[in-house]
Order: structure tokens, then sequence, then C-alpha cells
């Protein structure tokens, strides 16, 4: 009998497989296309307080390995997900762990929304994006000095009745150095991490692609990045970690494991393959026979001892 389960905080994941956020929407998106349950949990696009447009098209650029997105947190507002979007999906899918993703410009913001949201029964853990790296303000420079990130935290675990998970910024930063302050300020777990700044240019116009000129790539290709990123930061800090970047298979979500993650998100492929969790999912057990995987509980870390 294998074992597919991760249990954090008590809360059951049949799976490690998740979305990333802003690839699934608030849940009936996704569930249009499978039943969403067939995840082990699902992450909400994050949101701001107030609506937000985001930036001007073109916000997406292609890319060998995976794509390029300068979305700039475009949702509805965090008022508009507790009334409308989360009720239905938490009802629909009571054991299904739902990770409600957040962001903002200031730390006042996170609170204001994380008060919203202890009040929306069905959500079992925040995620608190502090890196997003397309938009102005707030957004990537949260998680780029350890000093904001260990006050955002402090701050967001202050007022969360949920267990919080930073999401940190692998751009320009010594990440296990912020993600250790988050531990200090009282972080439950981590996400790492948000994408990875590129950019490209038209060449019929020499023209940058993306509105923003600059963007987030994910994909494939960040793939052995994220796993550094995520071996790094298990090394020094003992919460549980979200492992995200670049995951396209079943063996990919084995080896976030062993680098350290406890859970795996899949984001860019969703972009391009909305069923790419299911078919994950669906191959999960088949890779656990052939490297001879009875438990992935087990492996969590595995690759440290070999520090
Ligand atoms: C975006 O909305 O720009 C992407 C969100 C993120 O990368 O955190």
């Amino acid at each position: 009998m294998l074992d597919t389960k991760i249990n954090l905080f008590g809360i059951e994941f049949k799976n490690p497989v998740m979305n990333a956020s802003g690839t699934g929407g608030y849940g009936k998106e996704l569930d249009s296309f499978y039943p969403l349950d067939t995840l082990g949990g699902f992450v909400s696009k994050s949101c701001t307080f107030n609506p937000r447009f985001g930036n001007p098209l073109p916000r997406i650029a292609d890319a060998s390995l995976g794509c390029l997105n300068c979305i700039g947190l475009t949702n509805p507002g965090v008022k508009k997900l507790a009334q409308e979007e989360i009720p239905p999906i938490v009802n629909k899918y009571p054991n299904l762990p739902y990770l409600c993703s957040i962001a903002g410009e200031t730390k006042e913001e996170y609170i204001k929304e994380i008060e919203i949201l202890n009040k929306v029964d069905g959500i079992d853990i925040y995620e608190i994006n502090i890196s997003c790296p397309n938009v102005e303000n707030g957004g990537m420079a949260l998680a780029s000095d350890p000093n904001l990130a260990y006050q955002i935290t402090k701050e967001c675990k202050k007022a969360s009745k949920h267990p919080i998970f930073m999401k940190l910024t692998p751009n320009g930063v010594d990440i296990a150095k912020i993600a250790i302050e988050c531990e200090k300020a009282g972080a439950d777990g981590l996400i790492l991490a948000n994408s990875y700044q590129g950019m490209r240019i038209d060449l019929r116009t020499g023209k940058p692609i993306l509105s923003r000129k600059i963007g987030g790539y994910g994909g494939p290709g960040i793939f052995p990045m994220a796993l550094k990123v995520i071996y790094q930061c298990a090394k020094v800090t003992s919460i549980p970690i979200i492992g995200v970047g670049g995951v396209s298979s079943a063996e990919d979500v084995i080896e976030m494991l062993y680098a350290g993650a406890s859970l795996v998100e899949v984001g860019s492929l969703n972009l391009k393959d909305p069923y790419a969790c299911k078919k994950i999912v669906d191959e999960l057990e088949n890779v656990m026979k052939e490297y001879n995987i009875t438990s992935l509980k087990d492996i969590i870390k595995g690759a440290l001892k070999y520090e």
C-alpha cells in the first residue's frame, strides 16, 4: 500500500500536489476541468484589499522552457473573495485544504485582509505573498529586506487564526537569511519560491514584449534553481516548505520532497495545460513504485543526509 498523504498542523493533504497561486483562479476555474479534490490542496490567486486590474497587456511572453508573466496581481479584492469566490468552493470540497494567498503594499493592508478572511469558513492556511515581481510597491520589496520580512511575518502571524506560509523571492537576495528571519518571527512555513525575473524582446521591433518589460519567469527552465533554493533553506530552518518552480512531472515532485519540500505546487505548466496537476497526480504512484518509495512523508529532506 503506497502512502501519498502529508499531514501539516493536523491538515491532511491526500497527496503533495497543488496548483501554484495564479494558475487556478479561486477554485471554480480549475474545478471546471477536473474535480478539484484530485489535488492534495488548492492555492488561490493572491488577492489585495482593493480590486486590481493589473498591468497593461501584453502580460505573458513565451519562452522555450516556460513563460514570463507580468500580471500585476489582478484580482477582485478581498471582500469579493470572502463573500463570493471562496464559500462555494470550500462548501463543495470541505475536506480539500484551501490555501488563501494574499498580497499587498503595506503591512496594514495584509492585516486588513487577514481580518476579513479570518471570518470565512473553510480556509486552512494563508499564503503570505511578499514576493510578487510585477508591482511597484510592496511585492518583492518586502521579501528583499530581512527586517521587513521579519516584521510583516510577525504582524501577519499575530493577526491570523490559521498557519501562515511566507512566499519568498529568489531574486537578488540571500533567501536563506530571509527564511531564517521569517521562522524567527513565527512563520509556520515557507513557500519557495516565486518566479525569476527575466525579459523577452520582439526581434521584429527590438521592443520588450511584456508591458512592464521585465516579468517573472517560471517553467521547467527554473526547476534546478528552485530545487537549490528549497535545499538551501531546508538546511537552515525547521518549518515546513512548500516547493514551487518548474515542476512538470511526478518525478519532479519526488525530487522536491527529497530537497526539503513537504508539498509541491505546479505553476506555469497549468497555464499551458489545465490538466497538468491531474496528470502528475495520476502518475505519482507509478513513479513511487519505480523508485521503491512506499511513503512520501518519509522522503522529505532525504537529500540533506548527504551533507
Ligand atoms: C502577478 O500577479 O503579477 C504574479 C503574482 C506573483 O508572481 O506573485
